[in-house]
């Protein structure tokens, strides 16, 4: 089960790389987002464009985050007398990494009820992921809070999780485990604040559009190197 509970999280970790690219290419351009949407809906290989094969890819990510949230289970505390005797001992110890195990632990259970209602919307309503479609969800439609506080969750639980993992598992120990550890930690404080800083500019971006969008929400981009697909229905 650590082995299902660890594959599973780091499959999630490097979608969760992936999907953050995917998404920050707002800040290239409308069209750039525009491009990777389509791409995935495989407009550029049938000519037109099939959202369902975007929530086929969320209802799998979407089995693998239930499948690894029912594994992380095992190590919550049961009972309080757990819970206290965890508190107690993390106070008393100051030992970093334990402090780590912490975060993850609140990170994982907030991303419980966090990303259940992101993966919703994404596998109900794929069709509407989009420049416009993204923005006007994220500011018209109010997602920007619970986008924010996810973005920390997933980044902080992400990050910690892929290093506990070299850890765990030995990966690039070495030959002198402790050196190869404080590198690693630096390597996941610095991708941890690379991720967040790519993220919160993509959601100011994805706001930014919103906000000039608010009297036109539901129109769609299109970029003005496409003729308009008659069979995508309007919003
Ligand atoms: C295949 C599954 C997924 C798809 C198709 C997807 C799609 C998207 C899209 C299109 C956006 C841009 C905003 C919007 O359109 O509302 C977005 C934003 C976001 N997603 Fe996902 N997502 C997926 C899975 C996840 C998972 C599993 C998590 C975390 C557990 C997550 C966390 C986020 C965060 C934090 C943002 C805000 C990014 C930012 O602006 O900084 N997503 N997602």
């Amino acid at each position: 089960m650590d082995l299902a509970q660890s594959a599973s999280g780091l499959a999630l970790g490097l979608f969760m790389w992936g999907h953050m690219f995917f998404v920050s290419t707002i800040l290239i351009s409308k069209d750039a987002m525009w491009a990777v949407t389509k791409f995935f809906e495989g407009y550029f290989f049938f000519g037109t464009a099939y959202p369902g094969v975007v929530s086929a890819v969320v209802a799998g990510v979407l089995v693998l985050v239930m499948v690894h949230a029912f594994l992380a289970m095992r190590k919550f505390p049961a009972n309080y007398r757990q819970y206290r005797a965890f508190t107690g001992h993390r106070a008393l110890m100051g030992h970093e990494d334990t402090t780590l195990w912490w975060w993850q632990f609140l990170t994982g259970f907030a991303l419980f009820f966090l990303a259940a209602v992101h993966l919703y919307q994404m596998l109900m309503h794929p069709g509407d992921i989009g420049p416009y479609g993204s923005a006007d969800r994220v500011w018209s439609g109010r997602w920007w809070p619970i986008y924010l506080v996810m973005l920390f969750a997933v980044e902080l639980h992400g990050g910690i999780g892929l290093y506990r993992l070299c850890v765990k598992w030995g990966w690039f120990e070495g030959k002198d485990p402790a050196a190869s550890r404080k590198r690693l930690k630096t390597a996941k404080w610095a991708l941890t604040v690379f991720f967040l800083v790519l993220g919160l500019a993509t959601l100011g971006a994805y706001m930014k559009i919103g906000y000039e969008h608010r009297d036109l929400v539901g129109e769609r981009h299109t970029p003005s190197w496409v003729v308009p697909d008659p069979k995508e229905k309007a919003p």
